[in-house]
């Protein structure tokens, strides 16, 4: 049973018991508190909390989805034989539609009789503080004749928040046996009972003071991780031995563990960035393109030392957009784009690895035939440099020094990176909003017709509208925002219309130097999972009753009265990905 049969079966078998099946969400969710989506859920947040209303949405209370995920926090791991920062999730979903009784038999009999599986164990919730034991979810198992029935706490079956606000609560997972018998976790059913107004980390604490509050309905929210399915159901021994992965990676089943590791980490890190790209992230030095950025680079470290040539990392990627291009048409119809932004990222970076590689082992010599100085340690300076130069991030050289035996300076590296931050401070908030290098008259009003535009899109289209990205040249402005839908002809007018009465009041732009804290306090825009210095600046525009009608974190420079900026026109509305548009616009 290969992955398209897998998806198939677990998508008609909750088609045909009433579940709505949905297309999966963006990697890049529309939620700021969170960087990539990491759960099948993410898209469904408003459903659970009461404030969407899924009968009207979808015609039903349920429904599944397989959705594309993204985890980088095991990062480091991916190599072994089963970390992944990219993966599918199969999830069904449930708002106040059934409960645990259902959610239970549904998962048994699609593991038992759909894909015939044993079921080794599975975990109940012990139970919390004030939250209960789940009594309920144990005797149902029970009444399917599962035996082994493993009750454990807050930290393993406990799902949620995710993000900084959310729904949340108990999980019962089911367990079976891989080929060399160890149990491995395949399918995690939450149900959300609870809604927490903070962080997972807040709410484990104890010591908070936000609450725990009861959800009016309770939701079901179950994840099962394809990769992970595959692998048992064709009883391989890694997630890389599944016919997925053998159909698109050159991985070498013979030879020693290090070279296996190579493979697995191009296979891994290829396949994320074509989805990333397919999802409208470009590679670049901020939040989700800085996680491109590393991807790739992490992936051409390892190809250049194999070696395995640009050439072949290109196939592999075709290969890649073959395999998933059918299920997720995003990779199909832009393989174009991803190849292309694949290849001049690695181009770009190529020729300055060859030279980082040379310093690295200059750094961390071979004392003989594959043998290094184990233990030694490298300095923050060093691997700044490494950082500096040649592009080698901090993740890259950590991998190396690992593979030698070394050791790096972390903390060494931190001091001599916010050193040198400090120094370019000044420099770094001109180029932070983007396309500021140019500071041309024509960039200069551009870049405050960027900001009323993206205050009239905010209020015409929606207040949680947020800015993905932005590029200004002397001619023209771009800004990509996230927004599900192609903007109407009338739309384009109101906003256009809107620009231009702020422009035509003769606002005044004004800037205003404060602490980090207190801009943040005032909520003015900023990008997000960027990082700022103590003292920003932020541009205020007030319409002529008092309003603040923008507000953004910004390096300027801007015109000091709208009336200078001349007629704003929309030249070009379009999608970039799945909830991100692009404008293009001028100034006639
Ligand atoms: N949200 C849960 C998980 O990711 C179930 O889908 O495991």
């Amino acid at each position: 049973m290969n992955s398209d049969e897998i998806r198939n079966r677990f998508l008609n078998f909750f088609e045909k018991r009433g579940h709505k099946i949905l297309p999966s969400a963006s990697l890049i969710p529309s939620d700021p508190t969170v960087l990539f989506t990491t759960a099948g859920m993410q898209q469904f947040k408003p459903y659970y909390l009461g404030e969407g209303d899924a009968m009207r949405d979808f015609g039903t209370l349920n429904t599944a989805t397989v959705q594309k995920c993204m985890r980088t926090s095991d990062i480091d791991e991916v190599g072994d034989e089963s970390h992944l920062t990219f993966f599918e999730m199969l999830g069904n979903f449930s708002f106040g539609g059934y409960g645990k009784r259902e959610a239970i038999f549904y998962a048994h009999e699609f593991i038992t009789k759909e894909l015939g599986l044993e079921i080794s164990y599975v975990t109940v919730f012990e139970g919390w503080d004030d939250i209960p034991k789940d009594e309920e979810s144990k005797q149902i198992w029970q009444s399917l004749g599962v035996q082994d029935i493993r009750e454990e706490g807050i930290l393993d079956v406990f799902w949620g928040p995710t993000g900084d606000g959310g729904p949340c609560g108990p999980t019962t997972e089911i367990y079976c046996k891989n080929v060399a018998e160890h149990d491995i976790e395949i399918w995690n059913i939450v149900f959300n009972q609870f809604y927490f107004p903070g962080t997972r980390e807040e709410l484990l604490s104890g010591t908070s003071e936000k609450e725990l509050k009861p959800l009016a309905q309770m939701g079901v929210d179950t994840g099962m991780g394809l990769e992970r399915l595959e692998m048992i159901v064709q009883k391989v021994p890694t997630i890389f031995d599944t016919s997925s992965f053998k159909k698109f990676a050159f991985l070498s089943t013979a030879g020693s563990e290090k070279i296996k590791r190579r493979g697995r980490i191009i296979a891994d890190h290829l396949r994320t960035s074509a989805f990333l790209i397919a999802d409208g992230v470009r590679p670049s030095n901020k939040e989700a393109g800085y996680v491109l950025r590393r991807l790739i680079r992490r992936s051409l470290v390892q190809a250049k030392i194999l070696p395995l040539s640009l050439d072949s990392l290109e196939t592999i990627l075709r290969n890649i957009i073959g395999e998933y291009g059918e299920f997720y048409n995003e990779l199909k119809n832009q393989e174009k784009i991803i190849i292309d932004e694949f290849t001049s990222e690695a181009e770009k970076f190529y020729s300055s690895l060859e030279k980082g590689l040379k310093e690295f082992d200059k750094i961390c010599p071979e004392i003989s035939n594959g043998f290094y100085q184990v233990g030694k340690v490298i300095s923050g300076e060093e691997i700044f440099n490494l950082h500096q130069t040649y592009g080698l991030t901090i993740d890259i050289a950590k991998d190396l020094s690992k593979e030698r035996g070394c050791k790096v300076d972390e903390e060494g590296f931190w001091t001599a990176f916010k050193k040198h931050q400090r120094i370019s401070r000044a420099g770094a908030e001109q180029k932070f909003k983007g396309g500021l290098a140019d500071q041309s008259e024509g960039a200069i009003k551009l870049h405050t017709a960027h900001h009323l535009l993206l205050a009239a899109l905010q209020k015409i289209l929606g207040k949680e509208i947020k800015q993905k990205g932005s590029n200004i040249t002397s001619e023209r402005l771009r800004i990509d925002f996230s927004f599900d839908r192609k903007l109407t002809d009338e739309e384009k007018d109101i906003v256009e219309d809107q620009v231009n009465e702020w422009i035509s009041a003769g606002l005044d732009v004004v800037r205003k130097e404060m602490k980090r804290e207190k801009a943040e306090k005032i909520g003015a825009e900023m990008e997000f999972g960027a990082k700022y210095p103590e003292m920003v600046s932020v541009y205020l525009i007030e319409d002529r009753a008092g309003n603040i009608i923008s507000k953004e974190f910004c390096g300027g420079p801007h015109v000091s009265k709208t009336s200078e900026l001349g007629k704003f026109k929309i030249k070009k509305e379009e999608a970039v990905s799945a909830g991100v548009r692009r404008i293009k616009g001028v100034l006639e």
